[in-house]
Protein backbone atom coordinates (compact mmCIF):
# COMPACT_ATOMS: atom_id res chain seq x y z
CA UNK A 1 0.00 0.00 0.00
CA UNK A 2 3.01 2.46 0.59
CA UNK A 3 3.25 5.59 -1.74
CA UNK A 4 -0.02 5.44 -2.56
CA UNK A 5 -0.77 8.08 -0.25
CA UNK A 6 -1.71 11.47 -1.45
CA UNK A 7 -1.96 13.48 1.71
CA UNK A 8 0.30 14.65 4.13
CA UNK A 9 -0.08 16.59 7.80
CA UNK A 10 2.76 18.87 7.48
CA UNK A 11 0.85 22.02 7.78
CA UNK A 12 -2.51 22.12 9.72
CA UNK A 13 -3.97 23.00 6.17
CA UNK A 14 -2.77 20.06 4.34
CA UNK A 15 -3.90 18.15 7.37
CA UNK A 16 -7.39 19.48 6.88
CA UNK A 17 -7.87 19.06 3.48
CA UNK A 18 -7.36 15.60 4.32
CA UNK A 19 -9.90 15.19 7.10
CA UNK A 20 -12.02 17.17 4.86
CA UNK A 21 -11.35 14.70 2.04
CA UNK A 22 -11.94 11.66 4.25
CA UNK A 23 -15.16 13.31 5.06
CA UNK A 24 -16.21 13.71 1.54
CA UNK A 25 -15.66 10.35 1.13
CA UNK A 26 -17.99 8.74 3.92
CA UNK A 27 -20.99 11.70 3.37
CA UNK A 28 -22.74 9.24 1.11
CA UNK A 29 -22.41 6.04 2.89
CA UNK A 30 -23.24 8.15 6.16
CA UNK A 31 -26.41 5.39 6.85
CA UNK A 32 -24.10 2.76 6.80
CA UNK A 33 -21.08 3.81 9.20
CA UNK A 34 -23.86 4.93 11.36
CA UNK A 35 -25.76 2.00 11.48
CA UNK A 36 -24.78 -1.54 13.84
CA UNK A 37 -23.24 -4.15 11.50
CA UNK A 38 -26.61 -6.09 12.16
CA UNK A 39 -28.75 -3.94 10.68
CA UNK A 40 -27.34 -3.87 7.33
CA UNK A 41 -29.08 -7.37 7.33
CA UNK A 42 -31.87 -6.71 9.31
CA UNK A 43 -33.00 -3.37 8.16
CA UNK A 44 -31.90 -5.04 4.52
CA UNK A 45 -29.12 -1.90 3.80
CA UNK A 46 -28.30 -4.01 0.98
CA UNK A 47 -30.58 -2.18 -1.21
CA UNK A 48 -29.18 1.03 -1.01
CA UNK A 49 -25.64 -0.07 -1.79
CA UNK A 50 -24.91 -0.23 -5.91
CA UNK A 51 -26.82 -3.43 -7.54
CA UNK A 52 -23.86 -4.31 -9.78
CA UNK A 53 -21.52 -3.88 -6.16
CA UNK A 54 -23.72 -6.36 -4.65
CA UNK A 55 -24.21 -8.40 -7.24
CA UNK A 56 -20.92 -8.87 -7.85
CA UNK A 57 -19.31 -9.13 -4.16
CA UNK A 58 -21.98 -11.86 -3.75
CA UNK A 59 -20.58 -14.10 -5.49
CA UNK A 60 -17.57 -13.41 -4.54
CA UNK A 61 -15.04 -15.77 -2.57
CA UNK A 62 -14.72 -14.82 1.21
CA UNK A 63 -11.31 -14.43 0.43
CA UNK A 64 -11.46 -11.52 -2.29
CA UNK A 65 -13.82 -10.34 0.61
CA UNK A 66 -11.68 -10.31 3.71
CA UNK A 67 -9.14 -7.98 1.71
CA UNK A 68 -11.13 -5.26 0.75
CA UNK A 69 -10.19 -3.52 4.16
CA UNK A 70 -6.86 -3.44 2.69
CA UNK A 71 -7.48 -1.63 -0.22
CA UNK A 72 -7.28 -4.76 -2.54
CA UNK A 73 -9.41 -5.22 -5.94
CA UNK A 74 -10.55 -7.54 -7.97
CA UNK A 75 -9.74 -6.98 -11.80
CA UNK A 76 -13.37 -8.85 -12.25
CA UNK A 77 -14.92 -5.74 -10.30
CA UNK A 78 -17.03 -2.95 -11.91
CA UNK A 79 -14.78 -0.38 -12.86
CA UNK A 80 -17.07 1.84 -9.74
CA UNK A 81 -16.36 -0.78 -6.79
CA UNK A 82 -12.95 0.23 -7.71
CA UNK A 83 -12.54 2.70 -8.03
CA UNK A 84 -14.64 3.00 -4.38
CA UNK A 85 -11.75 0.78 -3.08
CA UNK A 86 -8.92 2.70 -4.36
CA UNK A 87 -10.44 5.92 -3.25
CA UNK A 88 -10.38 4.60 -0.16
CA UNK A 89 -6.95 3.27 0.33
CA UNK A 90 -5.44 6.90 -0.84
CA UNK A 91 -6.87 8.28 2.10
CA UNK A 92 -6.08 5.73 4.77
CA UNK A 93 -3.52 6.89 7.08
CA UNK A 94 -0.07 5.27 6.40
CA UNK A 95 0.93 2.63 8.42
CA UNK A 96 4.70 1.58 7.60
CA UNK A 97 6.48 1.68 10.90
CA UNK A 98 8.73 5.02 11.25
CA UNK A 99 12.82 4.48 11.09
CA UNK A 100 12.89 4.92 14.54
CA UNK A 101 16.82 5.58 14.64
CA UNK A 102 16.07 8.62 11.99
CA UNK A 103 13.53 10.31 14.31
CA UNK A 104 15.21 9.72 17.19
CA UNK A 105 19.26 9.43 16.92
CA UNK A 106 20.32 8.99 20.04
CA UNK A 107 17.28 6.23 20.66
CA UNK A 108 18.87 3.37 22.44
CA UNK A 109 16.94 0.17 22.36
CA UNK A 110 17.59 -2.55 25.18
CA UNK A 111 15.58 -6.09 25.09
CA UNK A 112 13.30 -6.55 28.32
CA UNK A 113 14.90 -9.05 30.46
CA UNK A 114 12.55 -11.77 31.38
CA UNK A 115 12.03 -10.74 35.02
CA UNK A 116 10.92 -7.49 33.92
CA UNK A 117 8.96 -9.38 31.21
CA UNK A 118 6.71 -11.93 33.52
CA UNK A 119 3.23 -11.76 32.62
CA UNK A 120 3.74 -10.10 29.50
CA UNK A 121 2.90 -11.69 26.20
CA UNK A 122 5.09 -10.96 22.72
CA UNK A 123 2.93 -8.59 21.93
CA UNK A 124 2.93 -6.69 25.27
CA UNK A 125 6.41 -7.13 25.32
CA UNK A 126 7.86 -5.37 21.95
CA UNK A 127 5.16 -2.68 22.81
CA UNK A 128 7.33 -2.36 26.18
CA UNK A 129 10.36 -2.69 24.44
CA UNK A 130 10.19 0.03 21.53
CA UNK A 131 8.03 2.54 23.61
CA UNK A 132 9.98 2.36 26.69
CA UNK A 133 12.93 3.17 24.64
CA UNK A 134 11.23 5.94 22.68
CA UNK A 135 10.07 7.58 26.12
CA UNK A 136 13.45 7.45 27.88
CA UNK A 137 15.16 8.94 25.04
CA UNK A 138 12.79 11.77 24.84
CA UNK A 139 12.68 12.13 28.80
CA UNK A 140 16.82 13.17 28.60
CA UNK A 141 16.53 15.25 25.69
CA UNK A 142 14.00 17.31 27.21
CA UNK A 143 15.52 16.98 30.82
CA UNK A 144 12.59 15.24 32.52
CA UNK A 145 12.80 14.73 36.10
CA UNK A 146 9.51 12.56 35.87
CA UNK A 147 8.07 10.25 34.03
CA UNK A 148 4.34 9.91 34.40
CA UNK A 149 2.24 6.56 33.24
CA UNK A 150 -1.07 7.41 32.27
CA UNK A 151 -3.16 4.53 33.11
CA UNK A 152 -0.16 2.40 33.94
CA UNK A 153 -1.97 -0.98 34.40
CA UNK A 154 -0.06 -3.41 35.82
CA UNK A 155 2.88 -1.63 35.36
CA UNK A 156 5.07 -3.15 32.60
CA UNK A 157 5.90 0.42 31.11
CA UNK A 158 6.49 1.85 34.31
CA UNK A 159 8.83 -0.82 35.50
CA UNK A 160 11.06 -1.42 32.35
CA UNK A 161 11.48 2.87 32.65
CA UNK A 162 12.36 2.63 36.31
CA UNK A 163 14.50 -0.11 36.48
CA UNK A 164 15.69 -0.34 33.37
CA UNK A 165 16.55 3.29 32.11
CA UNK A 166 16.81 4.58 36.01
CA UNK A 167 14.16 6.94 35.72
CA UNK A 168 11.44 8.43 38.33
CA UNK A 169 8.36 7.15 37.33
CA UNK A 170 4.71 7.58 38.44
CA UNK A 171 2.56 5.19 37.64
CA UNK A 172 -1.43 6.20 37.51
CA UNK A 173 -4.00 3.94 37.10
CA UNK A 174 -8.21 4.23 37.75
CA UNK A 175 -7.73 0.74 39.03
CA UNK A 176 -7.29 -0.06 43.09
CA UNK A 177 -6.44 -4.01 41.78
CA UNK A 178 -3.69 -2.54 38.86
CA UNK A 179 -1.97 -0.61 41.45
CA UNK A 180 -1.44 -3.49 44.28
CA UNK A 181 -0.23 -6.17 41.46
CA UNK A 182 2.00 -3.25 40.16
CA UNK A 183 3.97 -2.59 43.67
CA UNK A 184 3.47 -6.63 43.85
CA UNK A 185 5.44 -6.92 40.27
CA UNK A 186 7.66 -3.81 41.46
CA UNK A 187 8.77 -5.64 44.56
CA UNK A 188 9.64 -8.89 43.25
CA UNK A 189 11.58 -7.48 40.30
CA UNK A 190 13.54 -5.15 42.98
CA UNK A 191 14.98 -8.32 45.37
CA UNK A 192 15.81 -9.65 41.59
CA UNK A 193 17.96 -6.83 40.86
CA UNK A 194 19.24 -6.71 44.68
CA UNK A 195 20.25 -10.01 44.44
CA UNK A 196 22.20 -9.55 40.85
CA UNK A 197 24.12 -6.81 42.59
CA UNK A 198 25.00 -8.54 45.76
CA UNK A 199 26.39 -11.21 43.27
CA UNK A 200 28.15 -8.71 41.14
CA UNK A 201 29.55 -6.44 44.52
CA UNK A 202 28.35 -3.20 42.18
CA UNK A 203 26.38 -0.31 42.21
CA UNK A 204 25.04 1.34 46.04
CA UNK A 205 21.28 -1.61 46.11
CA UNK A 206 19.77 1.64 45.39
CA UNK A 207 16.98 1.77 42.30
CA UNK A 208 14.02 3.16 41.34
CA UNK A 209 10.71 1.84 41.89
CA UNK A 210 7.59 3.22 39.57
CA UNK A 211 4.99 5.29 42.58
CA UNK A 212 1.74 3.60 42.07
CA UNK A 213 -1.09 6.38 42.33
CA UNK A 214 -4.58 4.95 42.03
CA UNK A 215 -6.75 7.88 40.40
CA UNK A 216 -9.66 8.06 38.02
CA UNK A 217 -8.34 10.43 36.06
CA UNK A 218 -11.34 12.27 34.77
CA UNK A 219 -10.47 16.06 33.55
CA UNK A 220 -7.38 17.98 32.84
CA UNK A 221 -7.17 19.62 36.22
CA UNK A 222 -7.06 16.16 37.91
CA UNK A 223 -3.97 15.06 35.90
CA UNK A 224 -2.01 18.34 36.30
CA UNK A 225 -3.00 17.70 40.02
CA UNK A 226 -0.92 14.45 39.76
CA UNK A 227 1.33 15.61 38.10
CA UNK A 228 1.94 18.99 39.92
CA UNK A 229 2.29 16.86 42.75
CA UNK A 230 4.42 14.04 41.46
CA UNK A 231 7.11 16.94 41.14
CA UNK A 232 7.17 18.15 44.45
CA UNK A 233 9.41 15.80 47.01
CA UNK A 234 6.89 16.70 50.06
CA UNK A 235 3.62 15.92 47.97
CA UNK A 236 5.15 12.98 45.97
CA UNK A 237 5.53 11.20 49.32
CA UNK A 238 1.95 11.00 49.90
CA UNK A 239 0.45 10.45 46.37
CA UNK A 240 -0.58 6.63 47.35
CA UNK A 241 -3.33 8.62 49.25
CA UNK A 242 -6.21 8.99 47.08
CA UNK A 243 -6.58 5.54 46.55
CA UNK A 244 -9.52 6.00 44.03
CA UNK A 245 -11.39 9.00 46.47
CA UNK A 246 -11.15 11.60 43.81
CA UNK A 247 -12.65 14.34 45.81
CA UNK A 248 -9.50 14.57 47.79
CA UNK A 249 -7.84 15.10 44.60
CA UNK A 250 -9.62 18.07 43.51
CA UNK A 251 -9.22 19.36 47.42
CA UNK A 252 -5.58 19.41 46.90
CA UNK A 253 -5.88 21.09 43.14
CA UNK A 254 -4.94 24.52 44.52
CA UNK A 255 -2.12 23.82 45.70
CA UNK A 256 -0.31 21.25 43.53
CA UNK A 257 -1.32 22.56 39.94
CA UNK A 258 1.48 22.40 37.27
CA UNK A 259 3.44 26.09 37.92
CA UNK A 260 4.85 27.45 34.94
CA UNK A 261 8.73 27.91 35.40
CA UNK A 262 9.29 25.96 38.51
CA UNK A 263 12.32 24.42 37.04
CA UNK A 264 10.98 21.17 37.51
CA UNK A 265 9.84 19.17 34.34
CA UNK A 266 7.99 15.63 33.46
CA UNK A 267 7.14 13.63 30.53
CA UNK A 268 3.46 12.20 29.97
CA UNK A 269 3.68 8.38 28.15
CA UNK A 270 0.54 6.46 28.20
CA UNK A 271 0.48 2.85 26.33
CA UNK A 272 -3.33 1.82 25.07
CA UNK A 273 -4.42 5.03 26.38
CA UNK A 274 -7.73 4.15 26.37
CA UNK A 275 -10.82 6.44 24.74
CA UNK A 276 -11.06 10.06 26.86
CA UNK A 277 -7.76 9.77 28.42
CA UNK A 278 -5.70 10.09 25.89
CA UNK A 279 -7.31 13.17 24.91
CA UNK A 280 -7.15 14.26 28.51
CA UNK A 281 -3.11 13.74 28.18
CA UNK A 282 -3.12 16.10 25.20
CA UNK A 283 -5.20 18.65 26.63
CA UNK A 284 -3.17 18.26 29.85
CA UNK A 285 0.29 18.80 28.02
CA UNK A 286 -0.82 22.13 26.38
CA UNK A 287 -2.14 23.64 29.76
CA UNK A 288 1.00 22.30 31.95
CA UNK A 289 4.20 23.83 31.56
CA UNK A 290 5.74 21.42 33.04
CA UNK A 291 5.34 18.65 31.13
CA UNK A 292 7.87 18.72 28.41
CA UNK A 293 6.65 16.27 26.23
CA UNK A 294 3.88 13.54 25.70
CA UNK A 295 4.13 9.81 24.26
CA UNK A 296 0.71 8.34 23.81
CA UNK A 297 -0.73 6.03 22.06
CA UNK A 298 -4.45 5.56 22.29
CA UNK A 299 -7.02 3.38 22.09
CA UNK A 300 -10.65 1.66 22.18
CA UNK A 301 -11.79 4.94 20.30
CA UNK A 302 -15.08 3.26 20.83
CA UNK A 303 -14.81 4.59 24.28
CA UNK A 304 -14.23 8.31 23.37
CA UNK A 305 -17.16 10.77 24.45
CA UNK A 306 -18.57 12.36 21.80
CA UNK A 307 -20.36 15.99 21.47
CA UNK A 308 -23.79 15.64 20.42
CA UNK A 309 -27.43 15.00 21.22
CA UNK A 310 -26.95 12.61 23.11
CA UNK A 311 -23.96 14.67 25.47
CA UNK A 312 -23.98 17.97 26.50
CA UNK A 313 -20.71 17.88 28.17
CA UNK A 314 -18.84 20.21 27.03
CA UNK A 315 -15.56 18.58 27.50
CA UNK A 316 -15.98 15.85 24.85
CA UNK A 317 -13.03 13.46 23.77
CA UNK A 318 -14.18 13.94 19.97
CA UNK A 319 -13.42 16.02 17.81
CA UNK A 320 -10.76 17.38 19.43
CA UNK A 321 -9.60 19.75 16.25
CA UNK A 322 -11.63 22.65 15.80
CA UNK A 323 -11.50 21.74 11.69
CA UNK A 324 -13.63 18.73 12.42
CA UNK A 325 -15.68 20.51 14.26
CA UNK A 326 -16.21 23.08 11.45
CA UNK A 327 -16.83 20.46 9.25
CA UNK A 328 -19.80 18.89 11.36
CA UNK A 329 -19.94 15.14 11.08
CA UNK A 330 -21.22 13.31 13.86
CA UNK A 331 -19.59 9.88 14.25
CA UNK A 332 -21.44 8.03 16.88
CA UNK A 333 -20.99 4.84 18.48
CA UNK A 334 -21.25 2.57 15.49
CA UNK A 335 -18.92 4.48 13.41
CA UNK A 336 -16.41 4.83 16.06
CA UNK A 337 -16.79 1.13 17.17
CA UNK A 338 -15.66 0.41 13.01
CA UNK A 339 -12.85 2.74 13.63
CA UNK A 340 -11.24 0.18 15.76
CA UNK A 341 -11.45 -2.67 13.25
CA UNK A 342 -8.29 -3.42 11.68
CA UNK A 343 -7.71 -4.17 8.03
CA UNK A 344 -4.61 -5.89 9.08
CA UNK A 345 -6.80 -8.68 11.27
CA UNK A 346 -9.32 -9.13 8.24
CA UNK A 347 -6.60 -9.57 5.70
CA UNK A 348 -4.88 -12.60 7.76
CA UNK A 349 -8.18 -14.09 8.98
CA UNK A 350 -8.09 -18.24 7.36
CA UNK A 351 -11.26 -18.67 4.61
CA UNK A 352 -12.91 -20.60 7.17
CA UNK A 353 -12.42 -18.09 10.02
CA UNK A 354 -13.45 -15.30 7.57
CA UNK A 355 -16.82 -16.84 7.15
CA UNK A 356 -17.62 -17.58 10.53
CA UNK A 357 -17.12 -14.27 10.86
CA UNK A 358 -19.61 -13.30 8.65
CA UNK A 359 -22.25 -15.86 9.78
CA UNK A 360 -21.93 -14.75 13.12
CA UNK A 361 -23.37 -11.51 12.35
CA UNK A 362 -26.36 -12.57 10.05
CA UNK A 363 -27.62 -14.99 12.52
CA UNK A 364 -27.19 -12.37 14.99
CA UNK A 365 -29.28 -10.36 12.66
CA UNK A 366 -31.56 -13.18 12.10
CA UNK A 367 -32.69 -13.85 16.04
CA UNK A 368 -32.74 -9.56 16.09
CA UNK A 369 -35.22 -9.81 13.91
CA UNK A 370 -37.17 -12.99 15.15
CA UNK A 371 -37.46 -10.99 19.05
CA UNK A 372 -38.29 -7.80 17.25
CA UNK A 373 -41.44 -10.03 15.18
CA UNK A 374 -42.13 -11.76 18.55
CA UNK A 375 -42.34 -8.64 20.70
CA UNK A 376 -44.94 -7.32 17.88
CA UNK A 377 -47.07 -10.44 18.30
CA UNK A 378 -46.57 -10.21 21.87
CA UNK A 379 -48.51 -6.94 21.72
CA UNK A 380 -51.05 -7.91 19.27
CA UNK A 381 -51.94 -10.74 21.24
CA UNK A 382 -52.25 -8.82 24.19
CA UNK A 383 -54.87 -6.65 22.21
CA UNK A 384 -56.70 -9.80 21.38
CA UNK A 385 -57.54 -10.05 25.36
CA UNK A 386 -59.29 -7.12 25.37
CA UNK A 387 -61.02 -7.54 21.20
CA UNK A 388 -65.13 -8.46 20.96
CA UNK A 389 -65.25 -11.95 19.17
CA UNK A 390 -65.40 -9.94 15.54
CA UNK A 391 -62.21 -8.32 16.26
CA UNK A 392 -60.83 -11.86 17.54
CA UNK A 393 -61.48 -13.28 14.69
CA UNK A 394 -59.30 -10.19 12.88
CA UNK A 395 -56.98 -10.30 15.18
CA UNK A 396 -56.35 -13.98 15.37
CA UNK A 397 -55.41 -13.74 10.78
CA UNK A 398 -53.22 -11.28 11.30
CA UNK A 399 -50.85 -13.13 13.91
CA UNK A 400 -51.42 -16.22 11.46
CA UNK A 401 -49.88 -14.00 8.56
CA UNK A 402 -46.98 -12.63 10.68
CA UNK A 403 -45.70 -16.45 12.37
CA UNK A 404 -45.79 -16.98 8.26
CA UNK A 405 -43.70 -14.07 7.39
CA UNK A 406 -41.48 -14.58 10.25
CA UNK A 407 -40.75 -18.13 9.62
CA UNK A 408 -40.39 -17.21 5.71
CA UNK A 409 -38.58 -13.95 6.65
CA UNK A 410 -35.80 -15.43 8.67
CA UNK A 411 -34.89 -18.17 6.31
CA UNK A 412 -34.57 -15.89 4.17
CA UNK A 413 -32.29 -13.51 5.89
CA UNK A 414 -30.09 -16.73 6.91
CA UNK A 415 -29.88 -18.29 3.59
CA UNK A 416 -28.56 -14.83 2.08
CA UNK A 417 -25.01 -15.48 3.49
C1 LIG B 1 -5.76 -0.84 27.88
S1 LIG B 1 -5.19 -0.67 29.51
C2 LIG B 1 -3.46 -0.36 29.25
C3 LIG B 1 -2.64 -0.67 30.46
C4 LIG B 1 -1.13 -0.48 30.29
N1 LIG B 1 -0.76 0.84 29.90
C5 LIG B 1 -0.58 -1.50 29.33
O1 LIG B 1 -0.34 -1.18 28.17
O2 LIG B 1 -0.41 -2.64 29.73
C6 LIG B 1 -5.80 0.91 29.96
C7 LIG B 1 -5.63 1.21 31.43
O3 LIG B 1 -6.05 2.57 31.64
C8 LIG B 1 -6.76 2.65 32.86
N2 LIG B 1 -7.65 3.79 32.74
C9 LIG B 1 -8.67 3.96 31.87
N3 LIG B 1 -9.25 5.16 32.04
C10 LIG B 1 -8.57 5.76 33.05
C11 LIG B 1 -8.68 7.02 33.67
N4 LIG B 1 -9.60 7.89 33.31
N5 LIG B 1 -7.81 7.33 34.67
C12 LIG B 1 -6.84 6.44 35.02
N6 LIG B 1 -6.70 5.24 34.46
C13 LIG B 1 -7.54 4.89 33.49
C14 LIG B 1 -7.46 1.29 32.98
O4 LIG B 1 -7.76 0.98 34.33
C15 LIG B 1 -6.47 0.34 32.36
O5 LIG B 1 -5.63 -0.23 33.32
Amino acid sequence: MSGTCKYSCDTATHTLQWINAIIDFLRPYAFLIHSHVVNFFKDRQWEAVDKEWMDCLRKDPVENLLLIPSGVVQDHWPVSLKDFVLNLRSLVFPREPADLHMSLPGMHMVSVNSVLAQGMNMKKKHEVEVLSAIVSSIADSVRAHTIVDVGAGQGYLAQVLSFQYQHSVIAIDACSHHGRVTDARAERIKKHYAAQMRKSKSGNGRFNVPKTVTCRVISIDMLKTLTGMSLHKGDAEHLGFFEEDNTKLIEEKPKSQCVANSGTSLVLAGLHACGDLSVTMLKAFLECKEAKAVVSIGCCYNLLSEEGADNIETHCGFPMSSGVKSAVFPLGKSSRDLACQSAERWRSLEKDDGLHNFELHSFRAAFQLKSWKQALLLVVKERLCVADSRGKWKLHCIIKKLHVHIFIQTRKEVSLT
